[in-house]
C-alpha cells in the first residue's frame, strides 16, 4: 500500500513537472533496501555460517545495482532482547526484517510491530507455528523440511550398518543407539530424531534405544552428555544419532577425551554440513552428515527481500502455501564429500 502511494505521488510530480526523467529507477527511493536481521544466538555454528552467506548474497546484489544496507543483531538467547531489537531496527528505517526467532512459539510482539509499520518479515530456520504465520499476510518463512533431514540421516545410517557387520559389536542382531537432541520444542529436534529412527526400523534394522540426551545444538553440552552416557553404558553404544553436526562432534570429543581407540568407537552421524562437520566427514570422524543448504536458504531470503521491496520477482519464488520456501537437504558421505568441501571454498 505504501508503495502504491509513492508511485501515485511520483506520477503526479511527473505530470506536473513534465520531466522525462521521472519514472526511472531512482523513483522515490524505490530500490533502497534496508534489511534488519536478528538471530537467536551467535554461539550457533550453523546460524553464523548462514548469516555469512546472507551477507555475501546481498553484496552480490549490490553489485547488480541494488542499494542495500544490512544490519545484523544477535538476540543472545532472549526473546525480550529480540523484541527490542526489532523495534530498534524498525525505528532505524528497515523496510524488510529477517527474523530467526529465539522462541518460535512467541512471535506475536514482533508481528504486531512489523504490521504497525507495514514492514514484511521473513522468518528463517526456526519456523513459527502455522497459526502465527496466518496472523498477517506480510509474513514469510524460509527454511528446510525437518522430516527430510531425519529420513536422510536414517538412510545414511542404514547404508553404513548394512555394509559393515562389525558395527553390531556385541553381535546380538540389534544396534544399541543413543540420540543427542537439539533444543526441546524446535522443529528440527524431535522430527529429525523420529524420522531417523523410523527410517532405520522401516529398513529392517533392529534397534535398541539406550538413551536420548538433550544438548541444545551445542558441542560442549553434547560432550558432557556423551561422557555421562559412556560412563553408564561403557562400550555398549554402537550408534550415535545427533540432530546436528556440532553435537555429533561433541560426542566424538567425549570419546577422544576418554582415550577410546578408533576401533572401539560407535558410528556417529550429524546433520548440517557445517565447515567443521564436513571436515570431520572427510577425516572419517563422522560417518556421514546431511547438508542443510545454507547457500540456498540465503539466496531465497535475499531474492524474497528484493521482491518484497521492489514488487518485482515475486513470481520467481518457489512458494509452498504462498508463504513458505523449503530448501532441500542432501546426503553427504565420504563418497561425495569432495563436492561439498569445494563448494565451501568458493
Ligand atoms: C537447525 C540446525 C542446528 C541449529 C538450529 C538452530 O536447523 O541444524 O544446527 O543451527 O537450526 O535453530
Ligand atoms: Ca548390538
Amino acid at each position: 500500500m505504501k508503495r502504491k502511494k509513492i508511485w501515485a505521488l511520483g506520477a503526479v510530480l511527473c505530470l506536473g513537472m513534465q520531466l522525462l526523467a521521472c519514472g526511472k529507477r531512482q523513483t522515490a527511493g524505490e530500490e533502497k533496501i534496508h534489511v534488519g536481521v536478528t538471530y537467536y544466538n551467535q554461539s550457533d555454528t550453523f546460524l553464523n555460517q548462514l548469516i555469512l552467506c546472507l551477507r555475501e548474497r546481498f553484496e552480490e546484489m549490490e553489485q547488480e545495482g541494488f542499494e542495500i544496507t544490512i544490519t545484523v543483531r544477535d538476540a543472545a538467547g532472549s526473546q525480550k532482547t529480540q523484541d527490542d531489537q526489532v523495534k530498534e531496527l524498525l525505528d532505524a528505517g528497515c523496510n524488510v526484517l529477517c527474523v530467526n526467532l529465539v522462541d518460535r512459539a512467541d512471535p506475536s510482539e514482533i508481528i504486531d510491530l512489523a504490521r504497525e509499520n507495514d514492514v514484511p518479515i521473513i522468518f528463517f530456520n526456526r519456523e513459527p507455528v502455522a497459526g502465527d504465520m496466518m496472523q498477517w499476510d506480510g509474513l514469510y518463512y524460509v527454511g528446510a523440511d525437518a522430516k527430510q533431514s531425519g529420513v536422510m540421516q536414517g538412510e545414511l545410517a542404514r547404508d553404513v550398518i548394512k555394509e559393515n557387520s562389525s558395527i553390531d559389536r556385541n553381535k546380538d542382531g540389534k544396534i544399541q543407539y543413543v540420540v543427542l537432541e537439539g533444543e526441546p520444542g524446535h522443529q528440527d529436534a524431535i522430527i529429525r530424531t523420529e524420522n531417523a529412527v523410523d527410517t532405520l526400523k522401516a529398513n529392517g534394522i533392529e534397534l535398541e534405544k539406550l538413551e536420548c540426551g538433550i544438548a541444545n545444538w551445542n558441542r560442549a553440552q553434547a560432550q558432557n552428555r556423551m561422557m555421562q552416557m559412556v560412563s553408564q553404558y561403557q562400550n555398549k553404544i554402537e550408534l550415535v544419532l545427533a540432530n546436528n553436526d556440532d553435537m555429533a562432534l561433541g560426542a566424538r570429543d567425549a570419546y577422544e577425551k576418554l582415550n577410546f581407540t578408533e576401533s572401539a568407537l560407535p558410528v556417529i552421524f550429524g546433520i548440517d554440513g557445517t565447515d567443521v562437520g564436513l571436515l570431520a566427514v572427510a577425516e572419517e570422524k563422522l560417518s556421514g552428515t546431511v547438508y542443510n543448504d545454507k547457500e540456498g536458504q540465503a539466496l531465497a531470503m535475499a531474492k524474497l527481500t528484493i521482491a518484497l521491496v521492489t514488487g518485482k520477482g515475486m513470481e520467481d519464488i518457489p512458494f509452498v502455501n504462498e508463504k513458505y520456501v523449503y530448501l532441500t537437504y542432501y546426503k553427504v558421505t565420504m563418497d561425495n564429500i569432495g563436492d561439498y568441501l569445494k563448494q565451501d571454498e568458493e
